[in-house]
């Protein structure tokens, strides 16, 4: 079979009308830019890019030299294409407007241009992940408030995960897709088409570090896991955790599997520990496009209406029957609460 690449599929996405000309741009654009990136991160110790950068987030957490690079790549290349009304990031406060004399477009893009940070020293995958939404009618100046819609209404979602290849999955709602970049040619290849997570997991991911924190719920269903073929669930299972949300997710879209970042007592106050609008609500879209389910323990990640920017949720993804069960025991302890 010829293969594809990322612009023939835009163009055939564009003629089956999932998408419109503006949005196969910003695709492209963003693309473009993760290659930017992925060259960066590969530079490791002979590009001067490993370590801090001496400043701090909006969430107050120590910025990388590569978290601050990869801003840099995304918001600039973002900035003149006409494609855009303004973009967030989770790296700044506020959204970024469209610099004075530039066209604007009718897309509110937003990213977590560096996913997993902490790994890039240590020379493990790292990623970025992306989430576009429409620009409300008449707004020419969109403010956060303008960028607080829950996930159902994202237009595309995805992330590319530098690895070993690097590697971009795409949703635009019409299933899930991957492309794996051809380094020699400076393409996205389709390596993969309509990806089907399946149903059942034998494997799981979560910081188990975090244990005696979590709530009762969580411990229940972890421990049943844990306790393997002579436990409840009658069957062993395996773990994995790589702490770069981009590649734990990978990983099950790939073989299947499901991902755990709960609420514990450490993090209650916060309310979780990734962000809505640059992490939960893009992975959920891609999982559940893939067949795969993604709530917060409570209630389906795109339902929830988000209040802040920056807001965190609790992060249950993948396989659908566990996160299912999983979302099933927590509902439980509070119904049996009530
Ligand atoms: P960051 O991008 O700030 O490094 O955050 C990484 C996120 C996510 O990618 C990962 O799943 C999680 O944080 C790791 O958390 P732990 O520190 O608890 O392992």
């Amino acid at each position: 079979m010829k293969p594809v690449s990322l612009i023939q599929f835009l163009i055939e996405e564009r003629r089956a009308g999932h998408i419109n000309a503006e949005l196969s741009l910003l695709i492209e654009v963003v693309a473009r830019a993760c290659k930017r990136i992925a060259v960066a991160t590969s530079k490791g110790a002979l590009g001067g890019v490993l370590g801090e950068a001496g400043t701090g987030n909006i969430q107050g957490e120590a910025q990388k030299k590569l978290d601050v690079i990869s801003n840099e790549i995304l918001l600039e290349a973002n900035a003149w294409g006409g494609h855009l009304a303004a973009c967030a990031s989770e790296e700044m406060e506020d959204p970024q407007q469209i610099p004075d004399g530039y066209p604007k477009g009718q897309h509110l893009l937003l990213f977590d241009p560096l996913d997993g940070s902490s790994n890039i020293d240590v020379n493990i995958s790292v990623g970025t992940i992306f989430s576009v939404l429409r620009c409300p009618d008449g707004v020419t100046e969109p403010k956060a408030e303008h960028f607080l819609q829950p996930g159902t209404t994202q237009l595309a979602a995805g992330y590319v995960v530098y690895g070993p290849a690097t590697v971009l999955v795409l949703t635009f709602g019409h299933g899930t897709h991957e492309f794996t970049l051809d380094r020699e040619v400076g393409s996205f290849i389709l390596s993969r088409r309509n990806i089907r997570i399946p149903g059942q997991a034998t494997e799981f991911a979560i910081n188990m570090s975090n244990q005696r924190h979590w709530q009762p719920p969580m411990q229940r269903y972890i421990g049943e896991l844990l306790a393997g073929k002579t436990g409840p669930r009658g069957k062993d299972f395996n773990m994995r955790w790589v702490a770069s949300m981009v590649a734990d997710v990978h990983r099950i879209v790939t073989r299947g599997g499901v991902f755990y970042y709960p609420l514990d007592a450490k993090i209650e106050k916060q309310g979780g520990k990734l962000r809505i609008m640059y992490e939960a609500n893009p992975m959920a879209f891609i999982i559940e496009q893939a067949g795969g389910a993604a709530t917060t323990g409570r209630q389906r990640i795109m339902e929830v209406q988000p209040t802040g920017l920056h807001q965190r949720v609790p992060v249950f993804l993948g396989s659908k029957e566990e996160v299912e069960l999983a979302t099933r025991y927590h509902l439980e302890a509070e119904g049996a609460q009530a």
